[in-house]
């Protein structure tokens, strides 16, 4: 089988991660963090840096601004492997930045969405979609410029011949303005956290959330945390438990990584126990470093720790 190629559309920015903070932030006050990190951040350069570095051959289309913070994106990504020559300058716009304030296993952030508001379905290299087999698209609700257009980007890469998925990601907002019946019959597989599948559905628990979308989509997998996940495909289901570790540092990045270990596995043609197991491990190697893409160094160290998790000796 030959390698399958993946592209990735979506948002890109820098991360300033502030760690082992004196108590949350007080208007007219000021707090002391303990612990800095600036890494390249945004769900969908988390996924390609981290799928890329796995052996997944990937492109990335997104939009920068004409500055450091943009230079450091695509740099970081370069150095993953990951092919940038779709990733474009905004006329408009700096390049994004979420300002990540930690506390234990959950956290605060604010979003500066600055270019990644420009991308929109004209970027989208259609003319040579038909190299690729799959594309990605995460974080719909920060990415103003493609919203409109979203059932026609995943209808014209399924007419492309590639197969697709999706990572909504969270509303900041809160309106969950998204419409799953017309766009989810193009998606193969929806990659939703438990709470926005809720957000979406306006549902109350999971049960009633996955027999609402059941209709529209052909494969779900819910990320549930340090609960695991669980994939429903037509009338089957599976679920997993995480992969505890014992050198957990922070959660950021881990469904994006998850993401990654998944269709690391499905473009492979893996069962989908297999995509299961493999995302479920990349999540919780994600979190044995700060931020999304520092666990992820080579294809070999990965294999290497993958069996450490397993063995339950990381
Ligand atoms: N503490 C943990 N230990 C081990 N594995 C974890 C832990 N937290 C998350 N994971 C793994 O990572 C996966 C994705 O995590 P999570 O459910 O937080 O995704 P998410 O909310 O989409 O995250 P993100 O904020 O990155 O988008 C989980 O399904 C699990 O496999
Ligand atoms: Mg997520």
């Amino acid at each position: 089988m030959k390698d399958k190629k993946l592209l990735i559309v979506g948002e890109l920015n820098v991360d300033l991660i502030l760690n082992d903070i004196g108590g949350f932030p007080k208007i007219g006050t000021e707090i002391v963090a303990n612990q800095m990190d600036f890494t390249l951040g945004s769900s969908s350069a988390i996924m390609a840096s981290n799928i890329s570095v796995m052996g997944t051959k990937t492109a990335f289309c997104g939009k920068i601004g004409l500055d450091r913070f943009g230079e450091f994106v695509q740099g970081e990504l370069k150095k993953k492997n990951v092919d940038t020559r779709f990733i474009s300058n905004s006329q408009n716009h700096k390049t994004g930045i979420t300002v990540v304030m930690n506390y234990d296993q959950d956290r605060a952030n604010v979003t500066y969405c600055g270019a990644m508001e420009d991308l929109t379905i004209k970027d989208i290299p259609w003319d040579t979609l038909g190299q690729y087999d799959h594309l990605h698209l995460s974080n719909y609700f920060l990415q103003k410029g493609i919203q409109k257009d979203i059932i026609q980007v995943f209808k014209q890469a399924k007419e492309a011949g590639l197969t697709t998925s999706l990572d909504l990601q969270v509303d900041p907002e809160n309106k969950w303005n998204f419409d799953y019946k017309n766009v989810l019959p193009f998606v193969d597989i929806f990659l939703p956290n438990q709470s926005e599948l809720l957000g979406l559905t306006g549902m109350k628990n999971l049960e009633s959330a996955i027999a609402e979308i059941k209709p529209y989509v052909n494969t779900i997998v819910v990320k549930m945390g340090y609960e695991g996940a669980m994939l429903i495909s037509e009338d089957k289901k599976y679920t997993l438990k995480p992969f505890l570790n014992k050198k957990f540092r922070d959660a950021i990045g881990a469904g994006d990584s998850f993401n990654a270990g998944f269709i690391h596995e499905y473009l492979k043609e893996a069962s989908w126990e297999e995509c299961l197991e493999n995302a479920n491990l990349m999540g919780s190697l994600s979190t044995t470093f700060a931020g999304g893409t520092a666990a992820f160094t080579s294809t070999d160290e990965i294999q290497e720790k993958k069996q450490q998790i397993q063995k339950k000796e990381l």
